[in-house]
């Protein structure tokens, strides 16, 4: 399965932070915000992953995030001219699809929860038609909303609905099989003039080919769209890293736990940030998961 990471968009809600500057490369917590759909990616098997992103934004993302190489993994950019919606990734993403299933995933969303990848992983591999994860919140009229019938099968997706039918939104999230490219030409623009990827799930759940996993509140879905979901997703982030004295989307350790990287690999990354907690971290898991193959702490 192929990777899509939207990282464009206008960040209008975030003015003026994400006038010049990427919304996806602000901080969350200690961690640029991209960290967090990339981490998802990866935790999910996920190896090659095409970032789409503003004109202008291109120096800095690869500057941060290079070729994916360090992490064992394939990364790659494309630029979306204007913000035409969030279907209009999969056009700009079909020759990076090419035959193959492709994972869709907000570059302003945060997951985080106990076997989350487990699940990921699970899913990706028995994607028939489209997946899609949906969630409780207090304000489902700000997301797709979810209709079911009495035996949770999914009926439509509401944009935005003004009275909406559930509190269960539809994260930003989507497993899609390869037929994603072609019902992607076939959507037209919504009257905000944008490519709807709401157009595109109900044409999945039309012939019944949409599949819906209900996250549990045993886990977070966070949006980062505005400056108090940024703030709350920050002070999430450090709240329970500095409790439970683990990192949450630290992409070293994922590469290093999936088998992407070795323990060895994992400590030279860590030892290139040595000077922050983060870098420390890195270190730190790659001797307890290296054992005899990384130097002890003088190293
Ligand atoms: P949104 O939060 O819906 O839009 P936005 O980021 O432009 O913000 P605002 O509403 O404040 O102007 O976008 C969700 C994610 O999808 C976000 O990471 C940006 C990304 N995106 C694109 O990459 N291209 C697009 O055309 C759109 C609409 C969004």
């Amino acid at each position: 399965m192929k990777g899509i990471v939207l990282a464009g968009g206008n960040g209008k809600r975030l003015h003026p932070l994400t006038i010049a500057f990427s919304k996806q490369l602000l901080p969350v917590g200690n961690k640029p915000m991209i960290y967090y759909p990339l981490a998802v990616l990866m935790a999910a098997g996920i190896r090659e992953i095409l970032i789409v992103l503003r004109p202008g934004d291109l120096p800095l993302f690869r500057e941060i995030l290079g070729d994916g190489s360090p992490w064992g993994v394939a990364l790659t950019y494309a630029v979306q001219p204007e913000p035409r919606g969030i279907a209009d990734a999969i056009l700009i993403g079909a020759e990076h699809i090419a035959s193959d299933d492709c994972a869709l995933v907000l570059g302003d969303n945060i997951f985080h929860g106990s076997g989350f990848g487990r699940l990921l992983q699970r899913e990706v591999t028995q994607v028939k038609g489209c997946t899609l994860f949906s969630y409780q919140v207090t304000d489902p009229h700000r997301y797709g909303v979810a209709v079911t019938d009495a035996d949770g099968n999914i009926l439509e997706i509401q944009e935005k609905p003004e009275n909406p039918p559930s509190h269960r939104a539809v994260t930003g999230l989507y497993l899609y099989d390869n037929d994603v490219v072609d019902i992607a030409k076939y959507i037209r623009p919504s009257a905000r003039g944008e490519l709807e990827i709401t157009d595109v799930n109900n044409a999945y759940i039309a012939c019944n080919r949409a599949r819906v996993v209900e996250l549990s509140r045993g886990y977070a879905w966070l949006d980062t769209g505005t400056p108090e979901a940024l703030l709350q997703a920050g002070q999430y982030v450090r709240t329970l890293e500095e409790r439970q004295g683990v990192q949450i989307a630290c992409l070293e350790e994922i590469a290093l736990r999936m088998g992407y990287i070795d323990a060895e690999q994992c400590h030279r990354l860590g030892r290139s940030m040595a000077g922050s907690a983060y870098g420390r971290y890195v270190m730190n898991i790659a001797r307890e998961l290296g054992a005899d193959t990384v130097p002890d702490r003088a190293g």
